[in-house]
């Protein structure tokens, strides 16, 4: 097994690893210390039959089921994400998957199946490396800030919609707003990193509107400064797997008029964000 580093902030493309086999446990290793060295993993011309995306996924972590999403034939945890002009993706800003939980998940692996000619990218960007490039002064200011993660708010155009508060009133109740510290230690690796996102962050606690804005505001940018991030070009069968407790992503919405189609599994951790 290679890896090859493709940026300088994260981001590493592994070769000489069949993924539709039986993964070794010397190899499984490996691949978890790559994940934690370079926070997201690429590979390519891995063509999984959803019975081989299970198995990958369960060898990290317990699969998530999405009842809620469309999923491939048989398998409730293989969420199909097929985007066009007439269903384009919702999803348009930065975020770390599921915040608004009170322990979101380890990771995703997302398989590229139907990929545009031209654009659909995937940008990454390393919670880690924003965290480091701050001054200490900053980084002082924010140790001990607490910040809220909501549903709502990140949903709230959804919600906004015809029908919406009712198609996902389930989901309001069941994710009240929850607190994550906005610097955070990964489990595992111990790097520290800026854990707020502009998809389901909506404040910082216990400071004015107008101080937890501007704070944001500038975390936001600075999280997402091009030292701190990678990009994937997808082919057909290149898979992506993001360690989602020190990384966010966005997806580029730049195809149409073509398609892109994509298959997904999340895997659960179990573990609540922790300070230290
Ligand atoms: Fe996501």
């Amino acid at each position: 097994m290679e890896c090859k580093r493709v940026s300088g902030a994260l981001g590493g493309l592994i070769t000489g690893v069949d993924l539709t086999a039986p993964l070794s446990a010397a190899v499984l290793g490996d691949l978890k210390q790559a994940l934690l060295e370079h926070q997201v993993l690429f590979f390519r011309n891995q063509a999984l039959s959803p019975e081989q995306h299970m198995a990958l996924a369960t060898a990290f972590g317990e699969p998530q089921y999405h009842e809620a999403y469309p999923h491939a034939a048989g398998f409730p945890a293989i969420t199909i994400l097929e985007n066009d002009r007439d269903n384009p993706s919702k999803i348009e800003v930065w975020h770390t998957d599921m915040t608004f939980r009170a322990c979101p998940p380890l990771g995703s692996i997302l398989h590229g199946q139907s990929i545009p000619e031209r654009g659909g990218d995937t940008l990454f960007a390393s919670l880690s490396a924003a965290y480091e490039s701050l001054s200490q002064i900053m980084k002082d200011l924010l140790e001990n800030l607490v910040a809220i993660h909501d549903f709502s708010f990140g949903f709230k155009e959804s919600l906004a919609e015809p029908g919406g508060r009712d198609r996902l009133a389930q989901m309001v109740i069941d994710n009240p707003p929850v607190e994550h510290p906005v610097v955070i230690t990964h489990p595992e690796s111990g790097a520290r990193g800026i854990y707020v996102n502009p998809l389901f962050t909506a404040r910082i606690k216990g400071l004015q509107k107008t101080e937890s804005d501007a704070l944001l505001n500038f975390l936001f940018a600075h999280m997402i400064l091009p030292e701190h991030t990678c990009r994937f070009t997808w082919e057909k069968d290149s898979i992506a797997f993001w360690d989602n407790r020190i990384t966010q992503h966005k997806p580029v919405n730049d195809y149409w008029p073509q398609s892109r189609k994509m298959q997904r599994i999340t895997v659960d951790q179990g573990l609540r964000p922790s300070q230290r």
